[in-house]
């Protein structure tokens, strides 16, 4: 099997919702018009990971992600809204497919690019190390209705994290 990433649509919410419920049981997983709603936002990004076979690229879907492009153009940034893969299919590079297609369009759209995640999501806070996030703050009790604690991560805009050109 191999793993594409396609632009996640509105026939595809049934299944991101079903994931939803496996992956956030007591944190309101979002339902399939919760993940509508978010495609309708112009400027929203949303993906799907397929396990595709040679002759079939209509594959299950195996995980998806989200982010929102926003601010004003002299001030871009870029929000995480989710992301997760079929508990089943994890450990396997999925995740960090989905991430790093979040990340071409958030580098395209230029800016800082911020997420929330459980202070006890060792998994995620990995995956989001790896792609240069850095813990930056903590928001107490911020999911509902679990009161679970979140750090907040950013990952500086491609420029700001070059090095400064010695002389
Ligand atoms: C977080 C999540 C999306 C990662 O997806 P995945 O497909 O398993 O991740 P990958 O296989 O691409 O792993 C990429 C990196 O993430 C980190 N990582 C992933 N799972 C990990 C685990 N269980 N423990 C520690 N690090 C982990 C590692 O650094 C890994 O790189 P490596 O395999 O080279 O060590 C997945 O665990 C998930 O869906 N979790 C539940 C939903 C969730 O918590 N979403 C995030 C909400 S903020």
């Amino acid at each position: 099997m191999t793993v594409v990433i396609t632009p996640m649509s509105a026939e595809d919410a049934s299944r991101c919702a079903e994931l939803e419920q496996l992956l956030f049981p007591g944190e309101n997983p979002w339902s399939a018009d919760a993940f509508r709603a978010e495609l309708r936002q112009p400027h929203n990004h949303y993906v799907v990971a397929r396990d595709v076979a040679p002759r079939d690229v209509s594959g299950p879907i195996v995980g998806y992600a989200g982010i929102a492009r926003l601010g004003r153009a002299s001030d871009p940034e870029n929000e995480v809204h989710t992301i997760g893969v079929d508990p089943a299919r994890q450990r396997r590079g999925i995740g960090r497919l989905l991430l790093d297609a979040l990340l071409v369009v958030a580098d395209a759209h230029g800016g800082d690019t911020w997420l929330e995640v459980r202070t006890d999501n060792d998994a995620a806070q990995e995956l989001y190390r790896g792609t240069g996030f850095v813990v930056v703050g903590t928001r107490p009790r911020y999911y509902q209705p679990s009161g679970a604690d979140a750090f907040s991560m950013r990952r500086l805009a491609p420029a700001s994290r070059r090095e400064p050109v010695q002389r």
